[in-house]
């Protein structure tokens, strides 16, 4: 037998900010994402200080999902999707983010998306924040540094739960809160918490105190959501790239076992309730102050995620003796000790590409929190091609996704992970999120846009479309 469960949720993943468009629309308020510009592989994307006249943001229309929402629900219906994860752009709820009031507008709009994938049967999976926090919050406040920051975001996911209750079953409160540990890249701690360094700052000891808050933030909100919606589930999220010893020296092999507190950290404290002594080792050793308040303990043991969700596109490998110099725009999870791995292929923009990798990740997290997994992200950016007939062949993409779902199969059946489901990301195409192209593509529907911002919107079936409509159907026996 070589189904996955009955009650597995197949699935696709996006993100408001990547899809939707409309960003100043229906009382929509800017975010941290909306001053960010286009960039390519290699090329950072630039975060200005506003929203610049003359300047191309991609995520401003992206692919228009606002005005689009029942052309392409009605596709992934067809797909056959059990559940589709999204996010709630914060700043369409709370324009600024320090309102008294919520915005109207901003509620109803996903009511109507939530209705819409309800009629076909279609789970919504919701993500409350994925990188799409207020200008406001983060250029006034200074993002998830400042603690008054906790307050806001709770209330907000607050407002959702009562309002979406009857709606939502499935609640993820950041995505890949971990991604910050790389301060080096300043998009990570942007994004996560809309915090920018400044001159003087110990990067690192920013970025604990920021993530203090924001771990704060998850539980306090993981514990409103057990009160308001009894019978949701509410998970936290991680970007894995798990991190292979180059060789068998010792050397490498606690290389690798250092490096993997990087993404260890946030799960350690989200998922058990409490700081890893690694951690508080560190801030002992650096001399680092983080300010916490009587009451913070018991705050973090109360709000333990119920599940954890987790992006994977790839793994990395370290060695010992190896020292990378200028690690600024590096987006593929390298560290200062980073090698290509010599035994697996990387895509055109150097994300290697390891399924046995998506295998060994569940494993861990699921022996370490002993709790259920959901794989909410995982896929394959490459450029597609319309051929003269019209159809897209992105075999490439099949394969990416078929070695994966493979993995994925081996991890439950063999295992025995508790695998909630699998929601392939961009099941659409949308926009980048580390370089803002339109070329990158994810999704298994085309969507005619380009990386200037030109195309008329269509959307196209590629070759995966019906490929993964029979995975769904077969739950996973035919690929
Ligand atoms: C994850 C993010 O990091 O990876 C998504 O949660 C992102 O927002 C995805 O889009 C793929 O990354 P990219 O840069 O190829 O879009």
């Amino acid at each position: 037998m070589s189904r996955l469960p009955e009650g597995f949720l197949w699935g696709g993943a996006v993100a408001a900010h990547q899809f939707e468009g409309g960003w100043n629309e229906g009382g929509k308020g800017p975010s941290v994402v909306d001053v960010m510009t286009a960039g390519a592989n290699g090329v950072a994307r630039r975060i200005t200080d506003t929203v610049e006249e003359g300047e191309f943001y991609p995520n401003h229309e992206a692919i228009d999902f606002y005005h689009h929402y029942k052309e392409d629900i009605a596709l992934f219906a067809e797909m056959g999707l059990k559940c589709f994860r999204t996010s709630i752009g914060w700043t369409r709820i709370f324009p600024n983010g320090d309102e008294e009031e919520p915005n109207e507008e901003g509620l109803q709009f996903y009511d109507d998306v939530f209705d819409e994938l309800l009629k076909y049967g279609i789970e919504p999976v919701i993500t409350l924040s994925h990188f799409e926090m207020s200008l406001h919050l983060a250029r006034e406040y200074g993002g998830f540094y400042n603690r008054k920051v906790v307050d806001y975001f709770v209330k907000f996911a607050e407002v959702c739960f009562r309002r979406y209750k009857d709606k939502v079953k499935y609640w993820i409160t950041f995505n890949e809160i971990n991604n910050q540990m790389d301060t080096n890249n300043p998009i990570f701690l942007w994004t996560n918490s809309g915090v920018m360094l400044k001159e003087g700052d110990n990067p690192r000891e920013v970025m604990f105190q920021t993530g203090h808050h924001e771990l704060l933030a998850n539980a306090l909100a993981v514990k409103k959501c057990h009160e308001i919606c009894p019978d949701a589930k509410i998970g936290c999220m991680i970007g894995c790239v798990p991190i292979y010893p180059y060789s068998c020296n010792p050397d490498d092999i606690m290389a690798a076992e250092e490096a993997m507190h990087q993404r260890f950290f946030f799960p350690d404290v989200f998922m058990r309730g409490h700081y890893p002594s690694y951690a508080k080792k560190e801030f002992e050793r650096e001399g680092y102050h983080i300010v916490m308040e009587e009451g913070d303990d018991k705050i973090l043991e109360e709000g333990t995620a119920d599940f954890l969700a987790l992006s994977y596109y790839m793994s990395t490998v370290v060695k010992a003796d190896v020292k990378n110099e200028n690690l600024e725009g590096v987006v593929n999870g390298g560290l200062p000790n980073s090698v290509d791995n010599p035994y697996v292929k990387a895509s055109d923009w150097g994300w290697q590409i390891d399924p046995e990798g998506l295998r060994y990740s569940l494993n861990i997290l699921a022996e370490r929190y002993e709790k259920p997994l959901f794989v909410v992200e995982n896929g394959f950016g490459a450029v597609d091609q319309i051929e003269e007939d019209g159809t897209i062949d992105d075999q490439p993409r099949i394969d990416y996704l078929k070695s994966h779902i493979e993995a994925v199969k081996k991890a439950v059946l063999h295992d025995g992970v508790d695998l909630m489901g699998y929601t392939p990301w961009g099941i659409i195409d949308l926009v980048s999120f580390t370089t803002g192209e339109m070329k990158k593509r994810y999704g298994m529907i085309y969507v005619d846009r380009d990386n200037e911002g030109n195309g008329t919107m269509e959307r196209k079936k590629k070759k995966s479309f019906d490929w993964f409509k029979k995975v769904i159907a077969s739950d996973g026996e035919e690929l």
